[in-house]
């Protein structure tokens, strides 16, 4: 059968990694993890000392960029890939709360969009990706055949990450978790360069109700459907 591009967007831990790898797991395609490129570059910054007391130059961001080595392998117990930040393998790193609280304003700037999409669009090329993030649908690969626009209820949302976060051993609480995702929203869906929008052509899924199972469903119907039409 035809491969094709899905792309996956919307808030912050509305679930979208969860959809997306089981989507591509069912599909046999591959899974991309956009944010967990923001991210990367933003733990390198913080080791760096280049995000001190919360702040940094963008200039000095930028002239780190050819410094930064991203690479991803294939993790079979993840089913989904690792990231490495210069060869390390910075999975649990870049899920932290620190990183969290600084990675939107550092994937606010153009060079570092640049970059990642380009890397974005390489590894989406051959088609038969599920990539989720925040401007998938919009900029990354603005053609692609299937965009699902995720949303659930501000405080299932939370809820979700804190459990996530205690699961892999971090000390949070549900307000620093519920600061932190608003936050997240509102600079995302803000900021100049491809901000968070909906895709005119996106079909919405608000999660808040509904079992893995059941939006996986959902999006399988929604790829059943297009290649009924495409074959
Ligand atoms: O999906 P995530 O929460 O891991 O993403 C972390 C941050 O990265 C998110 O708050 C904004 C940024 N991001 C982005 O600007 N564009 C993307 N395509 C993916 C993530």
């Amino acid at each position: 059968m035809k491969k094709i591009t899905i792309a996956i967007d919307g808030y912050s831990s509305c679930g979208k990694s969860t959809i997306a790898k089981a989507l591509a797991a069912k599909l046999g395609y591959s899974y991309v993890d956009s944010g967990a490129m923001y991210r990367s570059i933003t733990l390198f910054c913080i080791r760096r000392g280049i995000i001190k007391d919360g702040r940094f130059d963008h200039s000095d961001v930028i002239r780190e960029l050819d410094n930064i080595n991203l690479t991803f392998v294939y993790n079979p117990a993840a089913k989904a890939s690792d990231t490495y930040l210069n060869g390390e393998n910075v999975e649990r790193e870049i899920r932290t709360l620190d990183v969290s609280s600084h990675v939107s304003h550092i994937s606010l700037i153009r060079e570092v969009r640049q970059k990642l999409v380009a890397i974005q669009r390489e590894m989406g090329k051959n088609k038969g990706v599920v990539m989720d993030g925040r401007d998938i649908g919009t900029n990354v690969f603005p053609d692609a055949e299937l965009k699902i626009f995720v949303t659930a209820d501000t405080d299932v949302r939370t809820q979700r990450r804190v459990d996530e976060l205690r699961a892999k051993g971090h000390k949070v609480s549900v307000e620093e978790v519920k600061k932190n995702l608003l936050h997240r929203d509102y600079e995302d869906s803000h900021r100049k360069e491809n901000p968070l929008v909906q895709a005119p052509d996106a079909i919405v899924l608000d999660n808040t109700d509904l079992t893995r199972e059941e939006q996986l469903d959902f999006v399988f119907s929604r790829v059943m459907e297009l290649k009924l039409e495409q074959d």
